[in-house]
């Protein structure tokens, strides 16, 4: 049964949404520099919420919603490497946690989605381990200011995406591939969770504190022992060091004994394992989009090639890891978005069955949700069914998850309004609520957000149930 105070939501993220990137003393983060520095498409003003949050807040209530998912970012809030803080940047998030609550809208508050300053990208980031005393200092800073207002935290939003396309992929700043540094920030970003979570247990936090992971289930092609053998490896690549990590305390250690015949893990010290072992979260965040669909390898270098901007996305994905696995983009069964990420709500049922079974903590899905281009500015509002009929699929899936004992706790749909999509820019349109980005942000809801307050009103009983 779905529990009545289940939290319907939408989720944002501050570079994505706010806009202002030069405003209320935020410094630069490192998406500003490179962006601005490659002269790609960027997020300065991106939706504008800076300024139009409480009109982004009254369409969540109007529109039904229980929660709002969205992040603090460290560049307003910690200005500079001596740690000073900056009363606006702290004001402004004050503002909007008590615009939730005037509304009746949980504030769901993440402390890191990429947007880290600068000035510690100079100091070498996340592949260095001076960034967890820092991330532990800001997030002090967050739970002392909030913490009285703000029931659930999560330290990191998708630490696998974020690391492996900045330090392995390269289409993410700092834009390089370096397997080493991929694997020291893996392990500090995991490591600065737990350290956090142990603060937030020192200073007696009400609440909450969780993870969001960006949860691919694995699928085989088929049952035979190297299928199986790819998938072992693909979990521990995609799933298993975030969430058994964070959730179980446990780096997987066949993971670590494949890595260790490459790559130097000395930097890996004792007394971190035993801090991961000691403070683990209490709820797994779970993004789902897609599952991943895995052969085994067959030979030739690793491809990692996602996420491609417009035209050139359909068709051109490709991921094999060397001597791990490959996954496959055209499965003939399928159908696939215009950015090549497949349609398959089965998966999200499964990975919720899955991961409940294997970790017993409670899961909020933290983000869900389809791309389209749409032309809000031509419209009065987009109709886009193509979204009800995606979103009603996927939480069909959880409503039959939940029915089959699973413990979870809260949706957000991707995303409240279109936003920024990092590489992608403003054309891939995720939102409930169109933004005219040339027409002064004009808020424009789809047909979807009239239907999603119908699902949030009724607890979920308006969804067409398979
Ligand atoms: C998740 C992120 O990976 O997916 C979001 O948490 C992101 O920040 C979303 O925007 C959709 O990805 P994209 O690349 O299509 O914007």
């Amino acid at each position: 049964m779905i529990n009545k105070n289940f939290l319907w939501g939408t989720a944002t993220a501050s570079y994505q949404c706010e806009g202002g990137w030069n405003e209320g003393g935020r410094v630069p983060s490192l998406w500003d520099v490179y962006l601005h520095e490659n002269n790609l498409e960027n997020g300065n003003d991106a939706s504008d919420h800076y300024h139009k949050y409480k009109e982004d807040i009254r369409l969540m209530k109007e529109g039904g919603h229980k929660a709002y998912r969205f992040s603090i970012a460290w560049p307003r809030i910690i200005i500079n490497d001596k740690g000073e803080v900056n009363p606006e940047g702290v004001q402004f998030y004050h503002n909007i946690i008590d615009e939730c609550l005037k509304n009746g809208i949980e504030p769901f508050v993440t402390l890191f989605h990429w947007d880290l300053p600068q000035y510690l990208e100079d100091k070498g980031g996340w592949a260095e381990r001076e960034i967890c005393d820092a991330y532990v200092e800001y997030a002090k800073v967050c739970f002392k200011e909030y913490g009285d207002k703000v029931t659930y935290w999560s330290t990191f939003n998708e630490p696998r995406y974020y690391v492996f396309s900045g330090y392995k992929i390269g289409n993410y700043p700092p834009g390089i591939d370096d397997t080493q540094k991929t694997i020291q920030a893996s392990f500090y970003m995991m490591l600065a969770n737990a350290l956090t979570v142990g603060v937030f247990r020192e200073m007696k936090m009400k609440g909450q504190i969780g993870i969001v992971h960006s949860y691919a289930p694995i699928f085989g092609v088929d049952d035979s022992l190297e299928t199986k053998i790819a998938m072992r490896k693909a979990d521990n690549y995609f799933n298993n060091w975030i969430l058994d990590t964070a959730i179980k305390g446990e780096i997987p250690i066949d993971m670590l004994g494949m890595l260790n015949e490459k790559y130097d893990l000395s930097f890996m010290k004792e007394a971190d394992f035993e801090a991961i072992k000691n403070n683990t979260v209490d709820f797994a965040g779970l993004n789902y989009y897609a599952r991943a669909l895995i052969k085994p390898y067959t030979g030739g270098e690793s491809i990692l090639r996602i996420n491609n901007k417009g035209s050139e996305a359909k068709g051109s994905s490709k991921v094999v890891v060397k001597g791990w696995f490959e996954q496959v983009f055209d499965n003939p069964d399928s159908t696939y978005t215009e950015w090549d990420t497949e349609i398959y709500p089965q998966g999200l049922y499964h990975g919720i069955i899955r991961a409940y079974e294997k970790y017993k903590v409670p899961i909020f899905i933290t983000e869900n949700g389809v791309a389209f281009y749409e032309d809000v500015p031509n419209e009065k509002s987009v109709d886009d069914q193509g979204r009800i009929h995606f979103l009603n699929e996927h939480i069909n899936a959880i409503l039959n998850a939940i029915d089959d004992g699973a413990e979870v706790l809260g949706y957000f749909i991707w995303s409240t309004m279109d936003l920024y999509s990092w590489k992608n820019g403003h054309e891939k349109r995720y939102g409930l609520v169109g933004v005219d980005f040339e027409n002064n942000f004009e808020r424009k809801p789809k047909a979807s957000y009239y239907w999603y307050k119908k699902v949030c009103e009724s607890n979920g009983t308006a969804i067409e149930r398979s």
